[in-house]
Parts: C-alpha cells; structure tokens; sequence
C-alpha cells in the first residue's frame, strides 16, 4: 500500500471515527436538554392551574377532568393526581405500573410526614415497550398544605426521531466537509506544485535565483554533473585508457600540469656491481598505479631519489625526463641526508605510521627526533613542490602517509591551490589512531588537501570519527567532509586499480608458454601445480601465514605431496628495520622447515626467491601460476590481486584472496580466506588447485570485466573531475566574494 492510500484512509478512518463521537455527543446533550424542557413545562402547566387543582382536590370527576384537559396536549400521553399519603385520586388515562401513585410517592417527599417545604419534584426518563417516556411528579401545595402531586407522562418518541434526523444531518454535515476540504487540499496542493514546478523550471532556465530552491538545486546539479559524466564515459568509447584521461584532463583541468609529489620514485637508478648502472622500477603499488597516470598526463612527480645512481642521471636540480626511451613527463628527484632518510623514512613513516595504520600486530615506535625529521622533509618537499607549479592555483597530487603534513604546507604557501592527498595504506580507527603523540598535526596537516581520497567507504568514516575525536572541526556528514575555519576538505573513497591493458603484457609470449619455459626453469615437470605469491618482504602481507597454509596443505592432503610448489618472490623492503630483518629471517627458516618436512628428492615444496624482480619477470610468473594467494593480513586495497588478473588473459588460473584486502570487497569471485584460518586457507588451495576450467573461466572472466573497466585511469579521472568540479565552484564563490567586497566599497 503506497504512503497516499494509506494517509488517505486513515483520514477516512479519523473522519468517522470523529463524526461518530460527535453525533454521540450530540445526541446526549439534546437528550439532557428535551429533559429539562418537558420537566419546566409539567412544572409550569401544574403551577398555573394550582388553584383550581386545590379547589376541585376533594371532587374527583372534576378533578379527572382537569386532568383530562391537561392531558390534551398531544405529547402528553396521561396525567394523575394522587393524595398526599400516594393513594390515587383520579388519572385521565391509565398510567403504567411503574409510574403509580405508590411508587412515585416516596420519591417526592424525604418521609411521610415531612412538611410541604419539603416536597420537590421528581422527573424521569424511561423507555417503555411502546417508546420513550418522560415522567414529572410535581407537588400540589395549597396554603402551605400539602394536598399531594401531579403526575404527567410525556411522549418522548418525538425526541428520538429529532435526534435521528440530528444525527443524520450531523453525517451528511460531516460528509460534505471532509469532501469539500479533500477537494479543497487537492486544488490547493495542485495550484501550489504547479507554480513551484513553474518557478524551478524557470529558475533552471536561468531565472532568478530564489532561497528555498537552494538545497534542491544542489541536488539537481550534482545529479547533472554526474549523470553528464556518466554520459561522457560511454561517448568517449566506454573505456578508461590513457587517451580518456588526456581528454579528461584537458576539458575539465584545460590541460593543466599535474603534480605528484610521492616517497618512492618510479625509476631509479642502481649502479650493479658490474659498474653497469640499471633503471629499476620498484615494488610500490603506489607506484604500479600512478606511473601509468602520469605517462597520460605528464607533469611532473617529486619524490626521494633512493638510488645510488640518482644523482648522475639527473640534472643539477635533480631533473630528468621520464620513462627512460618514451620521455612523456619529469621526474624530480629530492636529495635526503641519511639521518633524514633515518628519521622520516625509515622511522616515523616506517617503523611509526606503517604499523599505527595496519592492523599487523607489529608495535609502532614513536620518536620525537623522527618526527622532527618526518616535518623538516615534509618542508622540504613541499617547498620542491612550489617550485615546480607554473601557477597561482596548481593542482598537486600527495601521496601516502610520508607526507600527512605537506598538503598544509602546501596550502600555506599556495592559498589558492588545489591539494588531492591519498593515503594509500588502511586508516585505523579512531581509538588505535590516538595513540600517535603527533595524531592533531598530522591530522591538521591533512586537512590542508580540499579532497582527501581513501581506498574504501570504511577507511573514510574511520578518518572522519577520528578528526571527530581529536580535533576542533565541523564535520558535514551530508557532503562527507570536514569543515575547518570556514574550509572544506571532501573525504571520498577512490578504490585504486592497475593500468589496462598492462603495459607488461605487450611482449609477453602466451600464457601457456611462460607455464611451459618457467617449469622448465624450475626443474618442474610439465603437469606440476604451480602457486605464487608476490610481495615486498613485509609483515602486513602474511607471507609467514601463506606458507603455512602451504605447510598445512601438505599435511592435510598428502595427494599434492610431490605435485604442488609454492613460488614467493619477495622483494627486500625496509632491510634497515629490526622487524623486517626479523621477518627475513622467519620467512626464511619457515621455507626451509616445510622443505625439510616435505621435500622429497628433487621435489621442494616451497621455493622462496628474496630479490627484487622486474616487472616483465613477475608477470611470468602471474602467467604460469594455477593459482597465486594474496594473504595480507591488512592492506589498503592491494594490487598484486589486480596484476594478477589482469596477467590472465587465457582467462586460467584461481585467485585465493585475505578477505582483509581492499581488493575482497571488489573481487568477490576469488576465493576469499582469512588467512589465519590455516585450515581455511588449506581448504580453499585445495579447492583452486581442483578447481575446473570452466569454473576457473567463469570466476576469472567476471573479475577482468571488472578491472578493465575499473582501471586506474578511471581512478585518476574521478579524482581529477571531483577536483575540477572543486575548483570551478571556488572560483564562482571566488568571484562572488570579490563582487561583495566591491560592492561592499562602492556602498
Ligand atoms: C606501500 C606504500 C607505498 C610504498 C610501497 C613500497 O604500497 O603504500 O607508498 O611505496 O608500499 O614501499 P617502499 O617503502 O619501498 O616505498
């Protein structure tokens, strides 16, 4: 039943129920008042003919006929007189039993004897077989001598048949309003949409902007603006690809430079032993995602030069055109001491920002000296970031929790700029988050960005509880943002993806090949299972777990004893904190362990290779692989997932993915594990391993679909159209305040 039916009868409803009520109220009170009439007018005709009644008292008949005459009035159904002691005396009709002299007398007089000052009258109501009577008893006093009372018995019949046509005019009273008010409500209701439909649509038109359309407009425009969008997207071909974002960016930014300021750089260069320098691109999911974003639309990155070859590469102000051999954007590199490297890298991002955010048992370890480090580089990057715009208003692009204060920094030095920061690894929650000694000025430093971009809805609401708990601020929860001295900053969730197609794909041999030569290179014989794993050598992606499940596999089902080999490649990352030395040398004797207890002649079960691996190396492996487990045990989205379908394209192979990822809210059809369910995760090796290719095409299918079309350029194009849309309406509110104020000195 929709909302109308139902408000509608239950006014019909509330209508009844009122006139129901109100007839019953109605007829009670006429009733009340036809009581008193007919008892005042038996009072006055008895009153009137008193003396004559007295005098002819002793003479019956003429005393039955005065009654007689009384009785004729035609409501008047008989008339009685009875002696004082209630014996009758003489009635004009016969006058029913439960009205005699004998019942009626006691009812006038407190006691037979009691004198005439006594007396009152006595009325009543009854309803008799043949209708409703009224009874008066009134006493017949002569010279302060009581001779006894009159009796009249009126019809009452009268009164019920005024009371139902009252009660009938009352209903049809009743009916005629609520229908004349409904009607009335319509026309109204009709009359006013009609002129406020009218006064929108000519607003829309460009009319004059009225208050109360204020809220709806918003609504109206923002549901434009994205419907337009939306409609652009399947113009422009549907697909998010490099030449989309260019478009993008070139209509909504007028092709405005982008920069990015970032830790980690995309190429660095290492002089190998040889003496030969190398340009290596590093394990950086941050990296995987934005290198394709910014060969599309070049600009400019700004991040740590790392490597020991950096600096001759690049020019005297740390410059050099990037990628090596297809120059399509600058790289600027900044030069850190080692006890800034120390401090803000390795200290307060690392060993104090990294664990604070994952929920990966590891302790973080706060230091003032690092945190003073942390905000000197800040300084120092934000300031590299002033020098490379070209312009008042620059659109920057700051990344990841090495630089939670630079967006403010920037701000303080680019009023006018426009600051995207997104924080690529999980946000905690408040109460975990609180525990950081810095936690206001790194939350303040944030809030210098105008959007603040999260992988997840989840990690946004954890961000705005948090600056909710610490900090002075308005948060507006309708436009999911935090209002600081009149400034905003929209808190937006933007899942982060991979490049599609991948560039690594383009000179890769056929999927089936890679398997055959990487078996081949394994000493693998050709029906052998093949599983990978892929990671930075880090305590937050559950390397230790992975292995276990392995180990647990093993045990559990002993048929892929000899058959199954696990490949980790694990790149070496943070080699200068305690715990990931610690982790090196867990994972290590943990391989070793699994080897010993199953490894039998050639067989190793699992084969751990701790370097570093370039790209084109990895996808061999993404390629060969009957499945590859994805066991972080916290990551923001996690893009080893998205390569690893992306690798796919015989449409082979099963994903196995820690539901604590990013990526499990996107990817349902992998299979999701908590990987420290080892007996789950076993299972769901077992179940990948066994898995049919059709089941296997059916699930990895569905998950390209998804991430061709959720690729990373449609990542950065949402960020970089919420940002134009940003910066046009600061532009009219610019505008707006500048004809205030002007008009505010001519007046
Ligand atoms: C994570 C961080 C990135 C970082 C990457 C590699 O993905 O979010 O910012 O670049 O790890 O870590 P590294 O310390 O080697 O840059």
């Amino acid at each position: 039943m929709s909302r109308a039916v139902r408000f509608g009868v239950a006014l019909v409803l509330g209508l009844a129920l009122l006139t129901y009520g109100a007839s019953v109220w109605v007829q009670r009170r006429t009733r009340e008042w036809f009581d008193k009439d007919l008892s005042s007018r038996a009072e006055a005709a008895v009153t009137a003919t008193r003396r004559i009644l007295a005098s002819r008292w002793d003479r019956p008949d003429e005393l039955g006929e005065l009654l007689a005459d009384l009785a004729h009035d035609e409501r008047v159904l008989a008339a009685a007189a009875c002696t004082k002691e209630a014996t009758p005396l003489a009635s004009s009709s016969e006058m029913p039993a439960q009205f005699s002299c004998q019942q009626l007398g006691p009812r006038l007089r407190p006691s037979a004897d009691a004198p005439p000052s006594a007396w009152a009258a006595y009325k009543e109501s009854a309803a008799l077989p043949d209708g409703a009577v009224h009874v008066s008893a009134i006493p017949v006093v002569d010279a302060e001598r009581a001779l006894g009372f009159v009796v009249l018995l009126h019809d009452l019949s009268f009164v019920e048949r005024r009371e139902a046509e009252a009660q009938k005019f009352l209903l049809l009273a009743f009916a005629f309003l609520a229908a004349a008010a409904s009607a009335l409500t319509v026309v109204a209701a009709r009359l006013s949409w009609r002129s406020w439909s009218d006064e929108l649509r000519r607003f829309l038109k460009g009319g004059k902007e009225r208050p109360e359309f204020q809220p709806i407009l918003r609504d109206v425009r923002e549901l434009v603006e994205r419907i337009v969008e939306e409609k652009e997207t399947d113009r422009e071909g549907g697909a998010w690809n490099p030449a989309r974002l260019k478009q993008a960016l070139v209509r909504h930014l007028h092709g405005e430079k982008v920069v990015i300021l970032a830790n980690r750089e995309p190429y660095i260069h290492e002089r190998a032993a040889s003496g030969e320098v190398q340009v290596l691109h590093p394990a950086s999911g941050l990296v995987t995602a934005l290198e394709p974003v910014m060969r599309a639309c070049s600009g400019v990155w700004i991040a740590h030069g790392s490597g020991n070859a950096d600096r001759q590469s690049a020019d005297g102000q740390g410059r050099l055109k990037v990628p090596p051999g297809e120059e399509s954007y600058l790289l600027r590199r900044v030069w850190l001491s080692p006890e800034e490297e120390r401090g803000y890298y390795y200290g307060f991002s690392n060993e104090g920002l990294w664990p604070l955010c994952h929920i990966a048992h590891a302790r973080p370890v706060f230091r003032s000296a690092d945190f003073r480090h942390y905000e000197a580089v800040n300084q120092k990057f934000a300031e590299a970031v002033c020098e490379e715009v070209d312009s008042e208003d620059p659109i920057v692009l700051v990344q990841d929790y090495h630089f939670a204060l630079a967006p403010r920094m920037i701000r303080e030095r680019l009023p006018r700029s426009t600051v995207l920061m997104f924080w690529h690894i999980p946000w905690p929650n408040s109460e975990r988050f609180g525990i950081c000694p810095w936690r206001d000025d790194l939350l303040e430093g944030m809030l210098g960005a105008s959007i603040l971009g999260f992988h997840t809805q989840f990690h946004c609401n954890n961000f705005i509880e948090t600056v909710d708990c610490y900090l002075e601020s308005r948060i507006d929860r309708e436009q999911s943002a935090v209002v600081q001295q009149g400034r905003s900053t929209l808190i937006r969730p933007y899942p982060i993806s991979v490049e599609w197609p991948i560039r690594w794909l383009s000179d890769a041999p056929p999927a089936a090949d890679c398997r055959a030569a990487l078996l081949e290179e394994l000493r693998l014989p050709p029906d052998a299972l093949l599983g990978v794993g892929v990671d930075r050598l880090d305590y937050t992606k559950g390397v230790e777990e992975r292995l276990l499940a392995v180990e647990r596999l093993l045990e559990r089902f002993p048929s892929f004893r000899g058959k199954f080999t696990f490949v980790q490649l694990a790149a070496p990352s943070r080699t200068a904190i305690p715990r990931y030395q610690q982790l090196n040398e867990a994972v290590e004797s943990l391989a070793e362990r699994i080897n010993q207890r199953f490894g039998q002649g050639g067989y190793r079960p699992v084969i751990l290779k701790r370097a570093h691996h370039e790209p084109p190396a990895v996808f061999r492996y993404y390629r060969a692989a009957d499945l590859c487990y994805v066991s972080s045990l916290h990551d923001g989205m996690n893009l080893v997932a998205k390569e690893f379908v992306a690798a796919r394209d015989d449409e082979r192979g099963v994903l196995v993915l820690s539901q604590f990822t990013g990526a499990a809210r996107e990817m349902t059809e992998a299979l999701i594990v908590n990987p420290y369910d080892l007996d789950e995760a076993s299972a769901a090796l077992k179940t990948a391993l066994e898995m049919s290719l059709a089941e296997q095409r059916e699930r990895m299918r569905s998950m390209r679909t998804f991430v061709a079309e959720f690729n990373v350029y449609r990542w950065a194009g949402r960020m970089l159209a919420d940002a134009a849309r940003l910066r046009r309406r600061d532009r009219l509110t610019g505008r707006l305040s500048d004809h205030l104020s002007a008009a505010a000195v001519g007046g």
